[in-house]
């Protein structure tokens, strides 16, 4: 059975985690599920964003499946840990602008699932956190590497380390999320976030991504020297041309993605 939907908004497609009887909780079916859907979308040169959310009301994603967790052996748990990988990898890497759209719960597997997303917005009901040490594991798909990396060391062990769960405003206060809105205004907002950021060169949205988020991983003179070459393949577009023109013409860019 389906667990994971894919709608289509002009040039952002939505994900939408659908496992109701387990708050959204990603078994490995669903895993599997969501990083195809994500490898197809990363293909399809039209789009921009893709906008990740989990269904009903009460959960983004309330985790990694608990009890599909239960009685794993070590190595088994170790490559339900590297396909958690490389399920966010495709989300990472992609070509597109992901936005997780936090409807609700987002802890341990579901908090990580949204920290390998470019942006974060969550209604003002959600709640995050990594609870994984109170069940005697810890952060399996990324948390105790990427927490620290978006809100610092000393508040990423704070939050790991006790488990705790925030509610958003907190989230927001700790840079974790870009934005928190009413519940009934969460999809318009991705949305509207979505638009705004379609309206720009497609190809310089996809490099500057490219090289922010590549450049994390290189020492800050490799990283440099590779947006010096992505700034200048910005110049082998269309896009520059025009973007650049429309400016000096005082009129807004007609952009091709090329
Ligand atoms: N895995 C499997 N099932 C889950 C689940 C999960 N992560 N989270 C919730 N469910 C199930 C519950 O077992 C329950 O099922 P039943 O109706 O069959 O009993 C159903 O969803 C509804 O959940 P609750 O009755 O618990 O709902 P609640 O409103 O009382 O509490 C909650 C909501 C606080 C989110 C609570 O469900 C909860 O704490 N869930 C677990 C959160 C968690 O620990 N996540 C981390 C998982 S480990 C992980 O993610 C490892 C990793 O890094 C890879």
């Amino acid at each position: 059975m389906a667990n994971v939907r894919v709608e289509r908004r002009g040039k952002a497609a939505i994900l939408t985690i659908d496992r109701p009887q387990a708050l959204n909780a990603l078994d490995r079916p669903t895993m599997e599920e969501l990083r195809a859907h994500a490898e197809a979308l990363n293909q399809d040169r039209d789009l921009v964003c893709v906008l990740l959310t989990g269904a009903g009301e009460k959960a983004f994603v309330a985790g990694a499946d608990i009890r599909a967790m239960l009685d794993l052996a070590p190595l088994d748990a170790q490559a339900h840990s590297e396909a958690g990988h490389a399920l966010l990898r495709a989300l990472l890497h992609s070509p597109h602008v992901t936005i997780a759209a936090i409807n609700g719960y987002a802890l341990g597997g579901g908090l990580e699932l949204a920290m390998a997303c470019d942006l974060r917005i969550a209604s003002e009901t959600a709640q995050l956190g990594l609870p994984e040490v109170g069940l005697g594991v810890i952060p399996g798909f990324g948390g105790t590497q990427r927490l620290a990396r978006l809100i610092g060391e000393a508040r990423a062990k704070e939050l790991m380390l006790t488990g705790e769960r925030i509610p958003a405003q907190r989230a927001l206060e700790l840079g974790l999320l870009s934005k928190v809105v009413p519940k009934d205004q969460l999809m318009k907002e991705a949305l509207a976030l979505a638009e705004r950021i379609a309206q720009n060169g497609p190809v310089a949205v996809r490099l500057a991504k490219h090289s922010l988020q590549r450049g994390l991983d290189m020492p800050l003179d490799a990283a440099l020297a590779f947006e010096a070459a992505c700034f200048g393949a910005c110049f082998a577009t269309h896009d520059q041309k025009e973007g650049m023109r429309a400016f000096m013409e005082k009129r807004p860019p007609k952009f091709e993605g090329r």
